[in-house]
C-alpha cells in the first residue's frame, strides 16, 4: 500500500482539507497516523472492528493489548463508557491532556479494540489536530502510539515513517511532540485512582483531584507488568528499545562519566546533560536537555533511542534517573529500554 504523507502547513484552508481527507479515511476502515502531544498515534475508528485488527497488524502487536480511545470532548465518554464522579472530576481538571481513564465500556466499542476486557481505556487529547480529526470524522478514535511494537514511540511524523511506510493509508506531519512520553493510565478506585502507566500528569498532581493516588508496583517492577514468573529471561520485558544496547548507571554523575570514558566500548553513545557537554570526547553525546529537568528529557528520550540506531551505535551509556514523581514516566521507560538491567558502580543488578 502506498502510504500518503500529508504536512500541515499553517494555512487554514489546506489543512482544512487534509483533516476532511483524514476523516474518509477513518470512517471508510482505514488508518492514519497523527500527532497527538504525548506521541504520535495509529489512528483508526474505534467502532470497526476491522480498523482495530489492522491497527494490530500493521504494529505488529499481540491482539491482547488493548487500545486506548480517543475522544474529542470529556462527556463524549458516556457514548462508550460508563464514566462516574472521579471520572469527571479528573476530567475537569486534566482534560484534554495527557491522561487517559479506564471505565467499564458499552457494547458500540468492539472486542477487538479492547482486546476483549469489559473495560474501556479512555483520552481526550489537546493537541488541535488530533481533537480536529475526531470531531470532524464523528468517530472516536482508537490510536496506540504509531511505531512497529518494541522499538521506542516515535514523537514525529519521520519517526512513523520509518515504522510504518507501505503498513498505512496516511501519516499527518503535524511537527514535534511536546511531551514526548505517552499519557499517564489510570484506573479508578472507589476512594481514588491507581497509575498504571506514569506519564506527564503525575501522582502529585492527580492527589490535588483525589484522596487516594496508588502507584501500580508494575510501573516500577516490569516482572510483575509483563505478568511473567521471575525465572524468564530478561529479554521479554524489553520496551521502547533500540537496536543500540542501552546500559543504566546508578551512580553519582562525576562517577557515571568518568566509568563511561575509562570503559565506553566500540561505537557509543552517551546521555549527558548540557552542562556536562564540555566533559566528553569519547562517544558521540545524546544530550538530554538542562540538568535535572525531567520534562525537557522525557520530551526527547524516545528521539534520542531512535537517533542511536540512525547513527549505527552499538551501544548507548545512560545514567540512571531518580524515582522521584517528576522523573517517574521516564523511568519507567528506560528501565524497559535497558531490558531492566542497571549496572550499580561496578556490579551488574537485575531489579526484578
Ligand atoms: O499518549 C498515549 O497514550 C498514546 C497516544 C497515541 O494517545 N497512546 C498510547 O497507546 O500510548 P498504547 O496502545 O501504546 O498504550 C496503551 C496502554 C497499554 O499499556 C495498554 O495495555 C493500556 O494502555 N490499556 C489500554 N486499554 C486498557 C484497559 N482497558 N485496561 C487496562 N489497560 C489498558
Ligand atoms: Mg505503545
Amino acid at each position: 500500500m502506498k502510504t500518503e504523507f500529508l504536512k500541515i502547513s499553517g494555512n487554514t484552508d489546506e489543512d482544512k482539507k487534509i483533516i476532511e481527507k483524514a476523516a474518509d479515511v477513518i470512517r471508510s476502515g482505514g488508518l492514519v497516523a497523527i500527532p497527538t502531544e504525548t506521541v504520535y498515534g495509529l489512528a483508526g475508528s474505534a467502532f470497526i472492528a476491522e480498523s482495530a485488527e489492522k491497527i494490530y497488524a500493521a504494529k505488529g502487536r499481540p491482539s491482547d493489548n488493548p487500545l486506548i480511545v480517543h475522544i474529542a470532548y470529556p462527556e463524549d465518554a458516556e457514548k462508550i463508557a460508563y464514566p462516574n464522579e472521579i471520572y469527571y472530576a479528573l476530567a475537569k481538571r486534566f482534560m484534554p491532556g495527557p491522561l487517559t481513564i479506564i471505565l467499564p465500556k458499552k457494547d458500540v466499542i468492539p472486542d477487538t479494540v479492547t482486546a476483549g476486557l469489559d473495560s474501556v481505556a479512555i483520552r481526550c487529547p489537546s493537541n488541535p489536530i488530533a481533537h480536529k480529526l475526531i470531531e470532524v470524522s464523528g468517530h472516536p478514535i482508537a490510536a496506540p502510539s504509531a511505531n512497529r511494537s518494541g522499538v521506542p514511540s516515535p514523537t514525529t511524523a519521520n519517526h512513523v515513517l520509518e515504522d510504518m511506510d507501505g503498513r498505512i493509508d496516511m501519516i499527518i506531519d503535524g511537527g514535534e511532540c511536546e511531551i514526548g512520553l505517552e499519557s499517564t493510565v489510570v484506573k479508578l478506585d472507589e476512594d481514588g485512582c491507581t497509575i498504571l502507566r506514569p506519564g506527564a500528569v503525575t501522582a502529585e498532581m492527580l492527589s490535588e483531584v483525589c484522596d487516594k493516588v496508588t502507584i501500580s508496583r508494575a510501573v516500577v517492577e516490569p516482572a510483575i507488568a509483563n505478568d511473567i514468573k521471575p525465572e524468564s529471561p530478561g529479554m521479554k520485558y524489553k520496551h521502547y528499545a533500540p537496536k543500540a544496547e542501552v546500559i543504566l548507571i546508578d551512580a553519582p554523575s562525576e562517577v557515571f562519566l568518568d566509568y563511561v570514558k575509562k570503559h565506553g566500548e566500540g561505537h557509543y553513545g552517551v546521555f549527558v546533560c548540557n552542562e556536562d557537554a564540555g566533559y566528553f570526547n569519547g562517544g558521540v553525546m545524546l544530550l538530554t536537555g538542562p540538568r535535572g529537568d525531567a520534562r525537557e528529557a522525557s520530551r526527547r528520550l524516545f528521539s534520542l533511542l531512535r537517533r542511536a540506531d540512525e547513527m549505527g551505535l552499538e551501544r548507548v551509556y545512560a545514567p540512571l534517573p531518580p524515582m522521584t514523581d517528576d522523573y517517574l514516566a521516564y523511568y519507567n521507560r528506560i528501565i524497559r529500554a535497558a531490558g531492566c538491567r542497571i549496572l550499580k558502580l561496578g556490579t551488574a543488578k537485575k531489579i526484578l
